[in-house]
């Protein structure tokens, strides 16, 4: 994809898509397919949250009216899937308990999209600048790089190891990545 025809906001609408089928998938398998589908369910919403509170909610802040309070409400929001979801990662996708609280979790995580959407995003397509919301896609993509969100056949182990680490340090170098695309913390 070119990141200079598709703005932020348009990628992580998709982002949202693909989350809630990824929620599916791993609801739907068990065995070694519910752990490989949630792993790349954990690595996808480290990215993507973390894209999110880099980059949405400063500009929602910086931008768009009364934007303070939207952006703590979706901080709050993110802090507590954060929470549920490093929970889940340490239960482990074949603990009896894992069902429930992956639907806990995926209720939370749909409700703060569809606020996102509704509260920020049509802000940003409004009012925020297309060249900046162009680069904050590269920066995105930049974060997806270096964790993969799909299969990739024939990975390195030691790459694959680092991908499997927990959704905290996967969210720490996603950070990492995004600041760098964005000419920040060099
Ligand atoms: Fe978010
Ligand atoms: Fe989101």
């Amino acid at each position: 994809m070119d990141a200079q025809q598709t703005d932020v906001v348009a990628f992580l609408v998709r982002q949202h898509a693909e989350i809630n089928d990824l929620f599916t998938e791993v609801t739907a398998t068990d065995g070694a397919a519910r752990e490989e589908a949630f792993r790349r369910l954990v690595r996808l919403l480290a990215v993507h949250e973390t894209a999110e509170e880099e980059l949405v909610h400063p500009y929602v802040r910086q931008v768009v009216d009364g934007g303070d309070g939207i952006a703590d409400d979706r901080l709050r929001e993110e802090n507590q899937a954060k929470r549920l979801l490093a929970d889940l990662d340490q239960m482990g996708s074949d603990h009896p308990d894992f069902p429930k609280h992956l639907e806990i979790l995926r209720v939370e995580v749909l409700a703060h999209a569809r606020a996102e959407e509704r509260y920020e995003f049509t802000h940003l397509t409004r009012e925020g600048d297309p060249a900046r919301l162009a680069k904050m896609t590269a920066a995105v993509q930049a974060a997806e790089k270096m964790a993969p969100t799909r299969p990739h056949p024939g990975v390195e182990s030691a790459t694959r190891n680092l991908l499997l680490g927990p959704p905290v340090a996967i969210m720490d170098r996603a950070r990492d990545a995004i600041r760098k695309a964005m000419g920040e913390g060099r």
